[in-house]
Parts: structure tokens; C-alpha cells; sequence
């Protein structure tokens, strides 16, 4: 039986499963290896805060995404079909591990900032 996503440890086994998968992925991994070299050991806390500070108003994120992924989009195009992919395995990850107002809540927002980035991106 799936719950909602109800803390921080339920934030965290969201984000490790879903770039889990983004590093195994086909379609996006390339630019977390290649266009830039993510370290993950920094790359998670910093989107652990970044969903928790979303989710329940905590952890203190204090970046800039927007222009992170202008920059990113510079040294390599982020196409429309990539935000398509990125959001797929969102929503899938969030689907096979939650159930809830929560999980409908974070699967809106990821949505939502996913189109006011291509927005930008594409001005
Ligand atoms: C095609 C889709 C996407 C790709 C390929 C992508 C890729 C990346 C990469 C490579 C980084 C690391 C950048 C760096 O450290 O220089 C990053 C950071 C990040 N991404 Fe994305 N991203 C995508 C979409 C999104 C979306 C839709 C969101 C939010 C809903 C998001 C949220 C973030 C955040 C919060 C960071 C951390 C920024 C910071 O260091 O403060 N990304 N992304």
C-alpha cells in the first residue's frame, strides 16, 4: 500500500530513485555527465532542499535554477522532448512510490517550473 509523501526521508527516496534513473536514462543523462559533471554527493542535498523547501515550506534552498539551466542550455540545447522525458520520469517516479496530495502536488510543480523554464529558454 503507497502513502503520500508525508517528510523529508519520503523526499529524499523520491529524488535518490528519480536520478537513479536519470543516470541510467538514454534520452538526459548526457547532460549530467557530459555537458556538465554533476557531483552527486552535492547534487542531492541541494534538490532535497529545493523539493522540501516546495513541498512543506523547509530547507532553506537558496539557488538560482533558472539560470542553471539557461547555462546549461547554452552548452547544449535542452529540446522540448528532453523536458517531455525529464517530466515522464518524474511523474513515473513519483507514481510507483506515492499516492497522494502531495505526490499530486509535486508532479504539478515539477510541471509548472518545467514550463516556465522552457519558457525562458525559448524567449
Ligand atoms: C530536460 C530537463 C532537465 C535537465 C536535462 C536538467 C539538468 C540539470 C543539470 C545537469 C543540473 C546541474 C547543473 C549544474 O550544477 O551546473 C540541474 C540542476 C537543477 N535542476 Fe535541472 N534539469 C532539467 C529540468 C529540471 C526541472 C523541470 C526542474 C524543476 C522542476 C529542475 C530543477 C533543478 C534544480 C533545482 C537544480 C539545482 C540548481 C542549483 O544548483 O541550485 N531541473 N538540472
Amino acid at each position: 500500500m503507497k502513502t503520500d509523501i508525508l517528510n523529508i526521508e519520503d523526499i529524499k527516496h523520491l529524488i535518490d530513485t528519480f536520478y537513479e534513473k536519470v543516470r541510467k536514462d538514454t534520452v538526459i543523462s548526457h547532460f549530467f555527465t557530459e555537458v556538465v559533471t554533476v557531483d552527486w554527493e552535492k547534487h542531492l542535498p541541494i534538490m532535497y532542499k529545493f523539493w522540501s523547501n516546495i513541498l512543506f515550506n523547509i530547507g532553506e534552498y537558496t539557488g538560482n535554477p533558472m539560470q542553471k539551466h539557461l547555462n546549461l542550455h547554452k552548452k547544449s540545447p535542452m529540446r522540448m522532448q528532453d523536458f517531455q522525458h525529464w517530466l515522464q520520469l518524474f511523474t513515473e517516479t513519483t507514481d510507483e512510490l506515492f499516492e497522494g496530495i502531495n505526490a499530486e502536488i509535486i508532479k504539478q510543480r515539477a510541471t509548472s517550473i518545467a514550463t516556465v523554464m522552457q519558457a525562458k529558454i525559448y524567449a
